[in-house]
């Protein structure tokens, strides 16, 4: 049965995959962002996730038109997905991606949650393990990185990220709601496999993202098995592919790339640095995207 979701930035370079993922699963959307999205059968609401007040009107909204019909009012949403964001730092300073990123990830929970919305899924990200926009090269502790790493950035966004998935698992103590955070990998489009001869001509260039990434289309799978898994209560996934965005065995890779950091236990011969194995053993994801299957000179 198809869900009503809030999908909140579903105008963006991630937002709009998961959003036509969600469609395509039958699902019902409304999205909320200040930038318009152009897919069939998707109103957005122009609204400022920074805005406690427009937050609880819009989780109030009619989807589109026809709901309009029953004369019932608008019918209640099923779940939140929350992506909207400042996607990384040095696109505004330090202190705005800090305030727009953890006010709007608080006013998205706090509202939904308040509205009896019972379950949100939030973007996180790959930056909260320190590494991505660290000043310096910067080891982690150990590899891979998986979700109970202590995790530590020293950056404004991967701090707001940090600061989100407190707030989730604050508000899910307080309410009970599933609440679950995607710490995302680098997000990838169909158009940018082309840029794999570059990323093995220097492998250099995919250190800083410990060499993950996420299909966009991948990541629209993940949102929908957390909407299809209840009861996790407070969650935080890592929502990355099932390799790394190198041809270089994983274990060569960490030796190369990451000398003298621990591994945890033994790696398959190309698993991901940036581990998925908790999405692949409690929600069932099944990559449908590796990147082997567009890059004809591996
Ligand atoms: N792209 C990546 O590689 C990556 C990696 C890890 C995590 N993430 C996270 O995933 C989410 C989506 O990232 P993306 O790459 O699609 O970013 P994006 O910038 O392309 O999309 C973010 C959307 O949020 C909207 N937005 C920004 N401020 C807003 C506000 N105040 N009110 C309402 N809407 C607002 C923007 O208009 C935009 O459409 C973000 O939370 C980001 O931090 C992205």
């Amino acid at each position: 049965m198809g869900k009503r979701i809030l999908f909140t930035g579903g105008s963006g370079k991630a937002g709009k995959y998961a959003v036509q993922y969600l469609l395509d699963q039958g699902h019902r959307v409304l999205n909320v962002d200040l930038k318009p999205l152009d897919i069939e059968g998707v109103e957005t609401l122009f609204a400022d996730i920074t805005d406690s007040g427009q937050m609880f009107n819009v989780m109030t909204s009619y989807c589109g038109w026809d709901d309009m019909e029953t004369g019932d009012g608008p019918p209640k949403f099923d779940a939140v997905v929350h992506f909207a964001a400042i996607p990384q730092i040095m696109i505004k300073p330090d202190n705005e991606t800090f305030r727009v990123n953890t006010m709007g990830t608080y006013n998205v929970i706090e509202a939904a949650v308040k509205l009896g919305i019972r379950k949100i899924v939030i973007a996180s990200s790959e930056t909260t393990y320190g590494i991505c926009f660290s000043d310096g090269r910067v080891n982690p502790l150990t590899l891979p990185l998986e979700e109970d790493y202590d995790v530590d950035p020293m950056d404004s966004y991967g701090l707001s990220k940090v600061v989100n998935e407190k707030t989730a698992r604050s508000f899910q103590r307080r309410s009970g709601a599933d609440i679950y955070a995607l710490r995302i990998g680098n997000v990838l489009e169909p158009h940018d496999y082309a840029r794999f001869p570059g990323f093995f001509a220097d492998p250099e260039v995919r250190r800083r993202n410990v060499f993950c990434y996420i299909d966009a289309r991948d990541l629209g799978q993940i949102v929908d098995l957390c909407l299809k898994k209840d009861g996790l209560g407070y969650q935080v996934f890592n929502a990355g592919n099932d390799t790394n965005s190198a041809n270089i065995p994983s274990v060569e890779l960490a030796e190369r790339f990451f000398p003298g950091v621990p591994l945890t236990r033994p790696l398959d011969e190309h698993e991901a640095l940036f581990s998925n194995r908790k999405i692949r053993e409690m929600l069932g994801f099944v990559e449908q995207h590796n990147w082997r299957n567009y890059v004809a000179d591996q």
